[in-house]
């Protein structure tokens, strides 16, 4: 018998398994990969920071008996009505059409009760939302899917979406599978025919135009409502810079880990810059126009727990959208339904065929037999616990750094554990005072 060692097969780093994978699929089928969700790619983010916390040098605050304050104001610059929410954390705008209506409605039953926002998104308002949202903030969209000036009245903010970090320069996908009479309806648009949503808005072409856009709507909503500008992690500076010249009162800026409903697998993994490195540019073009904290810096794309809302507020954000992780503590992913995963070709935790509208935990589907088995009161109860949880996360972690305020927790408080991150973020290496691209040590 040969005894002679053997070498294990070894698989190509270039092409992997995964990638050939992918080969095959697109020579099956001649089409690109669409799928829903954020970069699924391991980039450069949150967890490659730490806080330093207090010892002799700082002193930290005792968490039974002293107070941190999680409330911010968002709006301040110019609307009658700022929206003040009790915790930084506030809910992404994503679509009806998208999401079912039961969706919509847990969403809203839970941001209300954890006393934040909701968003609506790329197919208008619904009422169940709208019922059960204290706080809505209602999107300008490119594609002006379900745009109604009456529901711009209805709103207490308007988001004005340039573009998103899923996707930034691209537009958003329905399919055909989830136009139901109704989403038809509020889109204007024929039932089971596929939709794409345009990629740049209809009524501007740059930063000037887009000012009397926003003058527009300040005139329709009575200079009541905030307005606040959404973009895409591109070129964040330049960016914010041109959302505060055009009249902004709150920009929300998001990177390129934030979800999508729908859009080509390549723009996801291969376009925007990850949130981690998108926020110092739009803080540092917020402080040269001396604005840092009056137009208010809203960050998004891939926050998942109370220490990344914390790190977000550290780099100078004043709160904090999830879309993603509001999903999951909805019931999207649960492994309660793995047998039906399975059955769609797919597992626990890697589900992202949302365009194809058969969710099995009824979130991103309009099929009515898959959204009966989403209770929206429970799905907002566990929304507001997990909000709950993230707020008390971000306060520990502020106390710990000797903070009274979320809001005062800074770069200061922070140190990275690669070189790229402590680039990327602004804050010095671990064990080194070392900020790449900064200071020499
Ligand atoms: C299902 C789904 C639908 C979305 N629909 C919209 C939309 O209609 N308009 C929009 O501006 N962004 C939309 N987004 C993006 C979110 O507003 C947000 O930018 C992103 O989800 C944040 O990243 P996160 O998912 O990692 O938290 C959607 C995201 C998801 C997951």
């Amino acid at each position: 018998m040969d005894k002679t060692p053997q070498t294990l097969p070894r698989q190509n780093w270039t092409f992997s398994n995964e990638i050939n994978s992918e080969i095959r699929r697109a020579a099956a089928t001649g089409i690109y990969d669409i799928r829903g969700g954020g970069a699924k790619r391991r980039v450069p983010n949150f967890d490659d920071l730490l806080f330093l916390g207090a010892s002799i040098s700082r002193y930290p605050l005792e968490g039974y008996r002293e107070k941190c304050e999680t409330s911010v104001t968002l709006g301040t610059r110019f609307a009658k009505k700022p929206i003040e929410l009790k915790i930084p954390i506030t809910i992404a705008g994503m679509s009806f059409g998208a999401l079912s209506a039961h969706a919509k409605e847990a969403l809203g039953r839970g941001a209300t009760a954890a006393g934040t926002s909701t968003t609506t998104g790329d197919g208008g308002m619904t009422d169940e939302e709208r019922g059960h949202s204290e706080k809505l903030v209602y999107q300008y969209l490119p594609s002006r899917y379900g745009m109604n000036p009456d529901d711009l009245r209805r709103a207490d903010a308007i988001e004005v979406v340039v573009g998103q970090g899923a996707k930034p320069g691209g537009g958003g996908m329905l399919l055909g599978q989830k136009i139901t009479e109704r989403v038809a309806k509020m889109r204007n648009l024929p039932i089971g025919i596929d939709q794409r949503s345009a990629c740049r808005h209809p009524d501007w072409t740059g930063p000037d135009d887009l000012e009397i856009k926003i003058l527009e709507i300040r005139e329709i909503t009575n200079w009541e409502k905030p307005i606040y500008i959404k973009i895409g992690g591109a070129r964040p500076y330049y960016d914010t810079a041109l959302a505060v010249k055009a009249g902004a009162d709150v920009v929300v800026l998001d990177g390129m880990q934030g979800g999508t409903a729908a859009t080509q697998d390549v723009f996801i993994e291969h376009v925007g810059q990850p949130t981690l490195a998108c926020i110092r540019p739009a803080v540092k073009a917020l402080q040269d126009l001396g604005m840092h904290r009056k137009v208010q810096l809203v960050v998004s794309g891939g926050i998942r727990g109370g220490a990344d809302v914390a790190k977000a507020l550290a780099l100078g954000a004043d709160a904090v959208a999830i879309g993603t992780a509001a999903l999951i503590a909805l019931g999207d992913n649960d492994p309660r339904w793995e047998e039906e995963y399975q059955k769609l070709g797919t597992t626990t935790g890697a589900y992202d065929d949302w365009h194809e509208g058969r969710d099995p935990a009824g979130i991103t589907t309009q099929d009515p037999e898959l959204m009966k088995r989403l209770d929206p009161v429970a799905a907002g109860r566990r929304l507001r616990n997990y909000l709950a949880v993230m707020t008390l996360e971000c306060q520990t972690l502020a106390r710990a750094c000797g903070k009274s305020h979320v809001h005062n927790l800074e770069p200061e408080d922070l140190c990275a554990l690669t070189i790229e991150a402590a680039a990327m973020a602004g804050v010095p290496l671990a064990g080194s005072n070392w900020i790449p691209g900064q200071s020499g040590f």
